[in-house]
């Protein structure tokens, strides 16, 4: 582990290093149908029978729709350099293809705007899950004219908002669209197939490479990049099995989306899994891979846990089950021959999600070392934790600061090794609808009463803001 990530020493980032909080529009906006918004995956996913904890959907959210004035001055007062939200293609596009949908477009006009008479620098990502249910019902990322349509939908946007954005992120997370989305189906559409995860990866590749040139086509020369849930895989044991089934998830996780990106191909050793990816098979068309190669000026990455990886079926995994604990139902994994392994002496967050600032740091260095010196923004990190307004009216969520200075000393040790980091997102301003946890899992700065829309800033949020105004941190967490 890097020292600095213990010493709790005080550490400053570089003049302009860019701190920022983020968002999505399903997660926050609500209002949907509204202005001409159409359906989009999640909504009709979420509607669906037992799809979310406790049927919860994006039907209201935090309302951000109607409170965007609210939340402005809440990032007014956290200080921020940055806002990364999303786009809800069905607000601009509402049928996911035709003309722009004026209303729509609009409120992220004035969102920018609002954000630009802060001095607050718009990040914005054109697709953070949001489908519009039309092109689902026409195949969804199963077929390659959705990578077509969502082109001229990243071209329509960057038109309007064009270089009053600083930043253009073409997709979200495309592991978690296509492998959670089409494969373990705990994600909209639903879908459980391995075949459609495979080929909705490609498409949401060909999505990225194309849209990064109808962005610079229609907003000229700005900053465009890709934002990746990238982890590292970490075996089970030393044992060559465990080693391989690791290299199998990592291959999943991070290289199926990487070496298209950076090195123009799909990794060889996944061929095997995923024949369609090969070159000849049905899914690559000639120039695909160049299209997807195109370089970009940044890539995000979303860090929140290591994942950590065994074989299935060796007799140490049935003769430890505390620690050896399949994915339940988890198509993509067991077909990949591999089981999830939990580590019983690391503190989790209420996701379950294991805290290791240390894999932070260990992540931007290896990418740096496997596809050199690109531009990285942490794009989102940050926590769930049982917060509750105390007696005193008070949210302390301690648990939250102190994962946070964790991940942003594990931030400045890969600073100190060299990687290009230019920023750093916390995961979210606001508590809201956590996709299949509904409204369960908090992850904000601030906290959101859903009975009455209240926002109520947390502890993190007074802390974030003093480390945003001292571009560092001190010396203990408070
Ligand atoms: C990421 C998503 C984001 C949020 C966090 C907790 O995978 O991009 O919308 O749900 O997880």
């Amino acid at each position: 582990m890097p020292s600095s990530e213990t010493s709790r020493s005080p550490i400053s980032f570089p003049a302009g290093f860019v701190w920022g909080t983020g968002t999505a529009s399903y997660q926050i906006e609500g209002a949907v149908d509204e202005d001409g918004r159409g359906p989009s995956i999640w909504d009709t996913f979420s509607h669906q029978k037992g799809a979310t904890h406790n049927g919860d959907t994006g039907d209201v959210a935090c309302d951000h729709y109607h409170r965007v004035e609210t939340d402005l001055e809440l990032l007014g007062q956290l200080g921020v350099g940055s806002y990364r939200f999303s786009v809800a293609w069905p607000r601009v596009q509402p049928t996911g293809k035709g003309p722009v949908n004026q209303p729509g477009i609009d409120f992220y006009r004035r969102l920018v705007d609002g954000l630009r008479d802060r001095g607050i620098a718009p990040a914005v990502t054109l697709y953070h899950w949001d489908l519009p249910q039309p092109l689902e019902d026409a195949g969804g990322w199963t077929v390659r004219d959705t990578a077509e349509r969502y082109a001229e939908y990243a071209w329509m946007v960057a038109g309007a908002l064009g270089g009053d954005v600083a930043l253009w992120t073409t997709l979200n997370e495309p592991w978690c669209s296509a492998w959670q989305g089409y494969g373990v189906g705990t994600q909209a559409p639903g879908r459980t197939d391995i075949d459609e995860a495979v080929a909705a990866t490609h498409h949401l590749l060909l999505a990225h490479g194309l849209g990064v040139e109808a962005i610079r086509a229609a907003a000229g020369s700005v900053q465009v990049g890709i934002t990746l849930n990238l982890t590292p895989v970490r075996p089970a044991t030393d044992h060559p099995d465990d080693l391989a089934a690791a290299r199998r998830v990592d291959g999943n996780q991070n290289r199926i989306f990487t070496e298209p990106i950076f090195r123009g191909r799909y990794p060889e050793d996944m061929f095997g899994h995923y024949p369609d990816l090969a070159p000849g098979g049905p899914l690559v068309q000639d120039g695909d891979l160049e299209q997807i190669r195109v370089p970009i000026d940044f890539l995000g990455v979303n860090f929140y846990f290591p994942k950590r990886a065994g074989a299935a079926g060796r007799p140490e995994a049935a003769a430890s089950p505390e620690l050896y604990l399949p994915w339940p139902n988890d198509p993509v994994a067991e077909h990949l021959g591999a089981v999830s392994v939990a580590r019983g002496d690391v503190a989790q967050t209420t996701m379950g999600w294991e805290v290791e600032p240390g894999a932070l740091t260990e992540l931007l260095v290896g990418l740096r070392d496997q596809y050199g010196s690109v531009p990285v923004y942490v794009s989102e990190n940050g926590a769930a934790f049982p917060d509750y307004v105390d007696q005193t009216g008070a949210v302390r969520d301690h648990d939250r600061i102190d994962y946070l200075d964790g991940h942003i000393r594990a931030v400045g040790a890969a600073l100190a090794a060299g990687v290009d980091v230019r920023g750093y997102y916390v995961w979210s301003l606001l508590d809201n609808f956590e996709w299949a946890h509904g409204y369960k899992q908090r992850f904000g700065l601030v906290f959101v009463d859903y009975a009455t829309q209240e926002r109520l800033p947390k502890a993190s949020f007074d802390w974030y803001r003093d480390i945003v105004a001292a571009n560092g941190l001190p010396e203990e967490p408070v």
